[in-house]
């Protein structure tokens, strides 16, 4: 049996200051768990999608787009359980502008506390003539017939012009001004295949601004991909051309090149703010955690060089950087780690160190686990304190992480004991001894190495083939005796599942972390979420709309 996450981050000093009325407000509208999770490589369970939901909602989102509700049984629940866990953000599905896509996205989101339906239909005349095979004069009728079937369902509608960037201005504003008659709340401007310039997207924003007569009803949104490298810095320009909702993605994730990523829209809002002079609800202390927990669930790293959660974003390495830094921060630092929720570490804890201390940093950290949580993450900091000297927030931190990911079920392989033996001149040899209730089990394997030789034994122990998709060892801190945070992808013709494991042995962490994904795969009930479903998803979306042209009811 699988668990939600347990770990709860604290609510306290959390008012929210978003009102939709104040023309200075931007409202950040994330979707890494609808476009973000389109992209190969970040497909996430119903599990691991709430523990990112919850994660979003502390982060001070405005809109969370759960999913594509239509898309397969395991969307429809996700974003169910979404609307129905988070409380503060509105809850969004995705749909086409068909009544089947809208009634599921209805249906989906209609227990959140406050929903939305996102319907969407592309406008430009290449979508038009050779995917929807539609005229100008259809593709309105259906926007205005989805937007007011939408409407007689949610008081929330949003409409997205599909390749808005390159439809024609004139047929953009008489979309624009019919969907707002029709009853849409915000309508967004994709720049869909990452096209457009900031001068293009200021001028689209613009044009809207002062052309739509009743452009005063709603709010306007950019939704942008990355293609050129250009998503923040179009969002950007949207937002001073008047728009106010930005939709984005943490770390940029997305479809192709990724969306516009919500870090660094938010921190050029707050640092910039002599320029943009809006707000935003995000309490930035939460970014630094927010990526760090896309990245464990996902198994996908974050680039050291990334804009703000990067692990060099704020380190300065040159001579020359560290001397003005320790004269005047402003001199190379435009933006504090703290603002971000990156903390350094006063103190160290080691293998003396008391519960007491353990849990107190575990607050520290944001974490609040319940007592059976709190004694387990100590035994485990205990054993990691025999083998490490000094452990650092970062270790806490991947405990945490590694044990809320996933807890153990009864029915659980578990590892006892493992030997190996490897050379660089001959096979490697493991001998794995697992358990499973009370049946103790071993098997031998040999391999090229002796990571690959403990998976083969991992493999014959619990009678299910399967490939190992990838690998990744990374160590979560500096020095020899680092602990090393193993991540595997792995499938069987049902799915791709991910494990993960630490230890500061690298063959045990790379036998916990496979042991982690094999229990999932073992576990899992019906079809897994498994990689590249979300793109045949949109696959067959395509091939129906050529069918259709987009007009089934
Ligand atoms: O990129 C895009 O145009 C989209 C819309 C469906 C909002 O994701
Ligand atoms: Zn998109």
């Amino acid at each position: 049996m699988r668990f939600l996450a347990t770990v709860h981050h604290r609510r306290k000093n959390m008012a929210k200051k978003r009102s939709t009325a104040m023309t200075d407000y931007v409202r950040i509208f994330d979707t890494t768990l609808r476009d973000g999770e389109q992209a190969p490589g970040y497909s996430m369970n119903i599990e691991e999608k709430l523990r990112m939901a919850h994660q979003l909602e502390l982060l001070g989102v405005d809109v969370l787009e759960a999913g594509f509700a239509i898309a397969s049984p395991g969307d429809f629940e996700s974003v169910r359980s979404i609307a129905q866990a988070v409380k503060a953000p509105i809850v969004a599905s995705l749909c086409r502008a068909l009544v089947k896509d809208i009634d599921a996205a209805h249906a989906a989101v209609k227990d959140a506390v406050r929903p939305r339906i996102h319907t969407f239909l592309a406008t430009s005349d290449l979508h038009l003539q050779y995917k929807l095979k539609m005229t100008r004069e259809q593709a309105l009728q259906r926007a205005v017939e989805a937007v007011k079937y939408a409407r007689n369902l949610c008081d929330d509608i949003e409409f997205s012009l599909e390749d808005a960037s390159r439809t024609d201005h004139d047929f953009m504003c008489q979309v624009v001004e019919a969907v707002i008659k029709a009853g849409a709340t915000t309508v967004n401007l994709p720049d869909t295949v990452g096209y457009a310039t900031p001068k293009e997207i200021s001028a689209m924003v613009s044009n809207v601004m002062r052309r739509v007569p009743n452009i005063d009803k709603a709010i306007v949104s950019m939704h942008v991909h990355d293609d050129l490298g250009l998503a923040v810095a179009n969002s950007l320009a949207g937002i001073a051309a008047g728009a106010r909702q930005v939709e984005c993605c943490v770390c940029g994730i997305g479809e192709r090149a990724g969306n516009a990523a919500l870090e660094e829209v938010v921190m050029n809002l707050r640092t910039r703010h002599d320029v943009y002079g809006v707000d935003c609800g995000v309490h930035t202390e939460e970014i630094a955690r927010t990526a760090k927990l896309l990245s464990t669930i996902t198994g996908v790293k974050t680039a050291p060089n990334k804009a703000i959660v990067g692990a060099n974003a704020f380190a300065h390495e040159s001579g020359i950087h560290q001397h003005g830094v320790m004269a005047n921060v402003k001199t190379y630092e435009i933006m504090t780690p703290e603002s971000v929720g990156l903390k350094k570490t006063e103190l160290v804890l080691g293998k003396h160190s008391g519960q007491h201390a353990f849990a107190q940093r575990l607050v520290a950290l944001g974490y609040t686990v319940d007592k059976a949580l709190e004694q387990k993450l100590f035994a485990e900091f205990k054993v990691l304190a025999d083998r490490k000297k000094t452990i650092e927030d970062r270790d806490i931190m991947a405990l945490v992480e590694t044990a809320t990911g996933h807890v153990s079920g009864e029915n659980d392989w578990k590892l006892v004991n493992y030997v190996v033996s490897s050379s660089n001149k001959m096979f490697s040899t493991a001998c794995v001894t697992l358990v499973r209730g009370k049946k103790e089990v071993t098997e031998s394997a040999y391999g090229t190495g002796p990571i690959y030789a403990c998976i083969r034994a991992v493999e014959k122990i619990v009678k299910h083939p399967f490939s190992l998709q990838d690998y990744q060892i990374q160590a979560v801190t500096e020095r020899r005796d680092a602990l090393g945070e193993v991540t595997v992808k792995i499938s069987d013709p049902r799915g791709t599942f991910r494990g993960r494991g630490v230890s500061t042995d690298i063959i045990e962490g790379s036998i916990l972390s496979t042991l982690d994904a094999v229990n999932k795969m073992l576990d899992a009930k019906t079809s897994a979420l498994g990689e590249g479903a979300a793109s045949k998803v949109q696959q067959t979306f395509a091939e129906e709309d050529m069918l259709s042209g987009h007009t089934d009811k």
